[in-house]
């Protein structure tokens, strides 16, 4: 017989249901809990204790805060939801008052989170504490050395509390408390490509407003590839103006303004790509003294994908036009990192090319010599105006190109390669198509191929992403070079109509990899089943706030935790 209706049964499976944590993601690396629910009075107010000048950012953020515990209406994922809980709510005891405080070696001012979210990624300070008693009329406290700290506290604090469904917010399990809380990796990100296809500012800023819900501290914009140039570069107006898809879907230099500076006071630097030597057929619309093999036929011969075209990298022109160009964007943004790309390099572009030829043979150089010559002007253009150089995993492991020990190297290829850029003594961010590809699976792109898989298949689901090791083959002494790592959406096959849901709740895994890192409060280690409940109240949470992440399981399973498992 199945339904075994044994009282110890049953009591064991009521026990699993209450006991189900706080869905809190990415999950505090200390969090202590009780079982009280507390009710948010209704004169709540949030203060801010002891510091001299409060900066704008900082306000906005508080601001943004009291009113997402208000507009959330988000019901606990029970049987019954909210309404459960609302008799008990009855006599409980209310919380009136969120104070926000430095701690005492911030000496009573603090910077605006832009500055604090924007500073060298080896700089940042994220740690914040957080009490939350269950006494009625008690106060909670978030305390940090700095406003992004005390951000990323408040951005605890708005995922403690449901609705009821009679208007009263409350949160469940009173008293919380969580001890210097900080992030395992500076480096949390997501990387979204806008040359395949465009997204408009309002996309990004959605999108933003998600990373910065799971903590994510960088967004990676490769904002330029092959197929469009939707960006002014000042001085370079022409690249736009001849390379976007329409005038309706270029990037200004006020739409990046605004969208940098939406990300830093959301806690998020903005790291942009103009990928080089490859990957750039579009100037070739504007320039195309600069490109070698534009558009060239059959395009498998000279590129990746279709358009064929690179940067004339042995050319001494090209070089300057290149670091200009990239100087004359970088120099406008606030992040100390930017990547020069370096993807995808294709050799027989070059051989075919030939004024290229002519270059290499007046020169005296190969082909690697000239790439690294190349390479040296536009980092060294970049770290004369105070940035650090990001590259692809190509630049170090297939290409004789010289790499200052600051540069960050992306590894992408595949997870085995991240433990041959460390043994370089070269700082790196996980980014690899087998766990953190967000656009494999879903069949292939090319047109007249109609029985082909995407090159990564399969899809990656959250839990491949969520078993990810950041530490997997690496030495004691190689352990701190790496930042952190970042999903990633290629854009051939996504446009702002399925951004959401292809990217959310999905991209929050590594948020949670990154932040909390190996081990869950209790010790354990972080694992899918105790994952997925939190996940799916973060989806719901994300949906209320207009983020259309997708269901994890069919409703019946979100609200029975455990019950959808195999046994
Ligand atoms: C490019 O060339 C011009 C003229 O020779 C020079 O002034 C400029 O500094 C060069 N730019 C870079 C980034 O090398
Ligand atoms: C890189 O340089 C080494 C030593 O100079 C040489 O043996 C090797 O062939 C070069 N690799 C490439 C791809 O040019
Ligand atoms: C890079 O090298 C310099 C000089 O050798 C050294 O001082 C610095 O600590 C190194 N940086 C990294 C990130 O290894
Ligand atoms: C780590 O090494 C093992 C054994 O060589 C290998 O099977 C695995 O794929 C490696 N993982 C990574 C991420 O490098």
């Amino acid at each position: 017989m199945k339904t075994n209706s044994s009282p110890i049964l049953l009591f064991v499976f009521s026990l699993g249901v209450c006991h189900s944590t706080f869905a809190l993601w990415p999950i505090p690396r200390s969090l202590q809990t009780g079982s009280t629910l507390v009710k948010l009075s209704s004169g709540f107010d949030i203060q801010v204790n002891g510091i001299s000048k409060v900066p704008q950012d900082l306000q906005d953020a508080i601001s943004r805060t009291k009113t997402r515990l208000r507009s959330d209406k988000h019901q606990r994922l029970v049987v019954g939801r909210g309404a459960t809980d609302s008799a008990a709510l009855t006599h409980a005891p209310s919380l009136s008052k969120l104070t926000l405080s430095l701690t005492p070696s911030a000496g009573g001012t603090v910077n605006p989170i832009m500055q604090e979210a924007t500073k060298d990624i080896a700089k940042r300070t994220e740690s914040y504490s957080l009490t939350l008693p269950s006494s009625n009329g008690g106060i909670a406290t978030i305390t940090a050395s700095s406003s992004l700290g005390l951000f990323r506290g408040l951005t605890t604090f708005e995922q403690l509390w449901y609705d009821d469904s009679t208007g009263v917010t409350y949160t469940y399990q009173a008293p919380v408390t969580i001890t210097n809380d900080s992030p395992a990796f500076p480096y949390r990100g997501f990387m979204l490509d806008t040359s395949r296809n465009f997204f408009a500012v309002s996309d990004i800023k959605r999108t933003l407003d998600a990373m910065s819900m799971v903590k994510m501290s960088q967004f990676h914009w490769h904002v330029t590839d092959s197929q469009s140039f939707p960006l002014t570069v000042p001085g370079f107006p022409e690249l736009a103006q001849k390379g976007a898809y329409s005038t309706q879907e270029i990037y200004s230099s006020a739409d990046v303004q605004d969208i940098v500076t939406y990300a830093g006071t959301r806690g998020i630097d903005v790291l942009v790509e103009i990928d080089t030597p490859g990957h750039t057929a579009i100037i070739s619309t504007s320039h195309p003294e600069h490109i070698a093999c534009a558009q060239a036929t059959p395009w498998e011969s000279f590129a990746n994908e279709p358009p064929a075209g690179q940067l004339r990298l042995a050319s001494a022109a090209t070089t300057n036009f290149t670091a200009s160009l990239i100087t004359s964007i970088a120099k406008t943004l606030p992040s100390t990192l930017f990547s020069t790309g370096g993807d995808e390099l294709n050799v027989n572009c070059y051989t075919q090319d030939s004024q290229t030829q002519t270059d290499l043979k007046a020169s005296g150089k190969t082909l690697e010599q000239a790439l690294d010559t190349f390479t040296q002007a536009t980092h060294g253009a970049l770290k004369a105006i105070g940035k650090t150089p990001v590259v692809w995993e190509e630049m170090a492991l297939e290409h004789n190109v010289t790499l200052s020990n600051q540069t960050v190297v992306m590894v992408w290829i595949s997870s085995q390669n991240a433990a041959a850029v460390a043994a370089k003594g070269l700082r790196l961010v996980h980014g690899p198509s087998d766990f953190f590809y967000l656009d494999c699976g879903a069949g292939e792109w090319i047109g007249n191929d109609p029985t082909a898989n995407s090159w990564c298949d399969p899809f990656k689901s959250w839990q491949k992403a969520y078993t990810f090791d950041p530490l997997a083959n690496l030495t004691a002494k190689e352990i701190p070079l790496v930042l952190g790592g970042e999903q990633l959406l290629w854009a051939e096959q996504s446009s702002p109509q399925n951004l959401d849901s292809i990217v959310w709740p999905r991209a929050a895994a590594s948020a949670e990899i990154f932040w909390t890192g190996a081990k869950l409060p209790d010790g354990s280690a972080v694992n899918v089943l105790s994952a997925l409940p939190r996940l799916h109240d973060l989806r719901f949470r994300m949906v209320q706030r207009g983020i259309n992440a997708i269901a994890l399981q069919p409703q019946w399973c979100a609200l029975r935790d455990g019950a959808c498992n195999i046994d």
